[in-house]
C-alpha cells in the first residue's frame, strides 16, 4: 500500500506535467476568453481617433510586449558599418544585380558581423524589397556560386548535409524551394536576406550572438524585461534597413519584413519595433506570432516557454500555462503594425501554428486598421483554402504543410504591387 500511495505521489505531478503540454487540436475544447479590445485602453478608455490610438494606447501596448513579451534592447550600439564585399551586374542570367554587404555592429569594444544578400531587378530605379531572414544561410535560398557561405554555428540538419554546426558547400540551394527569386525579381521587387545565426545562434545560450555585446561588466544574461532571441533577430532586420537607407538602388521607404514560423515572429517584431517597415508579412509563424494565445490550440505560451524559452523575455514565463492573465493577445501585437500593409498566412496542415488563431487574429486587429480608413479583415468567416482575401491586412490559408511555397510568393508579390508599388 505504501509503495502505491509513493507512486501515486511522484507519478501525479509527472502526469500533470505532460497532461498539460499534450496540445489541443480540437475546435471544441478551445475555452472560452475575453478578447482584449485594442481600442479600449487598460485603465477603461476607449479610443475613438487615429491620435489617441497613436498617443495612448499604441505605446501602453507597445510597453506591454516590450517588457514582457520579448524584451526590451539595453542600449544603443557604439556604431555601425556597412562593407560591399562582393558584387555582380550579371546575377541570375543577367536578370538581377547581386550584392553581399557586410553589416558590422560595435558595442562595448566588441564587434559582430552579418551579411546581407541581395537580388534586385535592372530597372534603373530605386526597388522596393523583400527582407527575410534564412534558416541554414545565404548560400542556402539559391544555386547561385558566388554566394558567400557563412562561418557562423548552424543547426545540425544532416538531410542538408549540415554536421558540427558547420555550414559548407553541402548545403548550397538547398532551400531554393523557398524563395521564389525570379518571380520576385520579375514582380519588380529586390529580395534581401540574412542568415539569423550570424546575429543570434537559434540556442539557449546567452554568452554568444548580439545579447553578448550589451553587457556590463560581470553580465551573462539579459534581464528579466530585456530581449530574447526574437527581439535580437528584429534588431538585426533593423540594423539591415539602415543598410537600405544608403544604397541607392534600394527604395528603403518599400521595404517589406517577412519571415517564417520563428523568422515570422521576429518579422512580425521588426515591424512593430521599427515603424521604418513599409509593411509586414507573416508566414506560418503561429504562437508568439500571429496566432492568439488565449485560444491554446497547437503550440501555447507553456509549451513555447519550455521547448524555446531564449526566444523571448524571461517575464513572458509569468504567462506560462497562465494566458487567462495576458491583458493583451497578438492581434495586438498586428494592431501595432497599423496601418502598414499587413500579411498573415497559413498552411492547413499547419495545425500546430493554429490557422485559425492566426486569422482570427488578423481580424481582431483589423478595427485599428479601420481608425485609419483602411479596409481589414472584415469577416469573421475564415476564407476558403487557397482563396486569398487581400486587403491592407491580407490572409490566406493554403493547402499543405508547414512551409513557404512558391503559391505563398505568388500572393504576397501581387499584393505588394497593389500595396507598395
Ligand atoms: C517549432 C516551434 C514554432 C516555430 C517553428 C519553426 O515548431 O514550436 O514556434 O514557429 O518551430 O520556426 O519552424
Amino acid at each position: 500500500m505504501k509503495k502505491i500511495i509513493c507512486y501515486l505521489l511522484i507519478a501525479y505531478p509527472l502526469h500533470r506535467a505532460t497532461a498539460q503540454f499534450e496540445p489541443n487540436y480540437d475546435e471544441r475544447k478551445v475555452p472560452e476568453f475575453e478578447v482584449p479590445d485594442p481600442l479600449t485602453s487598460f485603465d477603461g478608455e476607449k479610443i475613438t481617433d487615429t491620435s489617441e490610438w497613436e498617443n495612448t494606447r499604441r505605446p501602453e501596448l507597445y510597453r506591454f510586449f516590450e517588457e514582457q513579451v520579448y524584451g526590451k534592447v539595453p542600449g544603443k550600439l557604439d556604431s555601425l558599418f556597412f562593407n560591399i564585399v562582393e558584387a555582380s551586374e550579371n546575377a541570375l542570367d543577367g536578370k538581377a544585380q547581386r550584392k553581399q554587404v557586410e553589416v558590422s555592429l560595435f558595442k562595448n569594444g566588441k564587434s559582430l558581423a552579418f551579411t546581407i544578400l541581395l537580388y534586385l531587378p535592372k530597372t534603373g530605379k530605386p526597388s522596393p524589397i523583400f527582407l527575410g531572414y534564412n534558416f541554414y544561410g545565404n548560400h542556402t535560398i539559391t544555386d547561385d556560386t558566388n554566394v558567400i557561405v557563412s562561418q557562423a554555428w548552424a543547426m545540425d540538419n544532416t538531410e542538408f548535409g549540415i554536421t558540427g554546426h558547420t555550414l559548407t558547400e553541402a548545403s548550397r540551394g538547398v532551400r531554393t524551394n523557398r524563395w521564389a527569386i525570379e518571380k520576385i525579381i520579375d514582380g519588380g521587387f529586390g529580395l534581401a536576406t540574412l542568415y539569423y545565426g550570424e546575429v543570434d545562434p537559434d540556442k539557449n545560450d546567452f554568452s554568444d550572438g548580439l545579447h553578448s555585446l550589451f553587457y556590463k561588466e560581470g553580465q551573462e544574461r539579459p534581464k528579466n524585461d530585456e530581449w530574447g532571441s526574437i527581439a535580437a533577430w528584429a534588431f538585426g532586420m533593423s540594423r539591415a534597413l539602415d543598410y537600405f537607407e544608403t544604397d541607392p538602388d534600394i527604395d528603403s521607404a518599400r521595404v517589406l519584413s517577412f519571415g517564417h514560423s520563428r523568422l515570422g515572429k521576429a518579422a512580425l517584431w521588426a515591424g512593430a519595433s521599427d515603424t521604418r517597415f513599409a509593411g509586414v508579412i507573416s508566414n506560418d509563424s503561429g504562437c508568439g506570432g500571429a496566432a492568439l494565445s488565449k485560444r491554446k490550440f497547437g503550440e501555447t505560451v507553456g509549451r513555447i516557454n519550455t521547448s524555446f524559452p531564449y526566444w523571448f523575455c524571461d517575464n513572458f514565463t509569468e504567462y506560462t500555462e497562465n494566458e487567462e492573465a495576458l491583458p493583451i493577445d497578438q492581434h495586438e501585437l498586428l494592431a501595432l503594425i497599423a496601418p502598414r500593409p499587413l500579411y498573415v498566412a497559413s498552411a492547413e496542415d499547419d495545425q500546430w501554428a493554429d490557422p485559425r488563431g492566426e486569422f482570427l487574429s488578423a481580424r481582431y486587429a483589423s478595427p485599428v486598421y479601420e481608425l485609419y480608413g483602411k479596409k481589414g479583415i472584415t469577416s469573421n468567416q475564415m476564407p476558403e483554402v487557397n482563396s486569398p482575401v487581400q486587403n491592407t491586412v491580407a490572409y490566406h490559408i493554403r493547402t499543405g504543410k508547414h512551409d513557404v511555397t512558391h503559391y505563398d510568393w505568388e500572393q504576397y508579390i501581387a499584393w505588394a504591387e497593389k500595396m507598395v508599388k
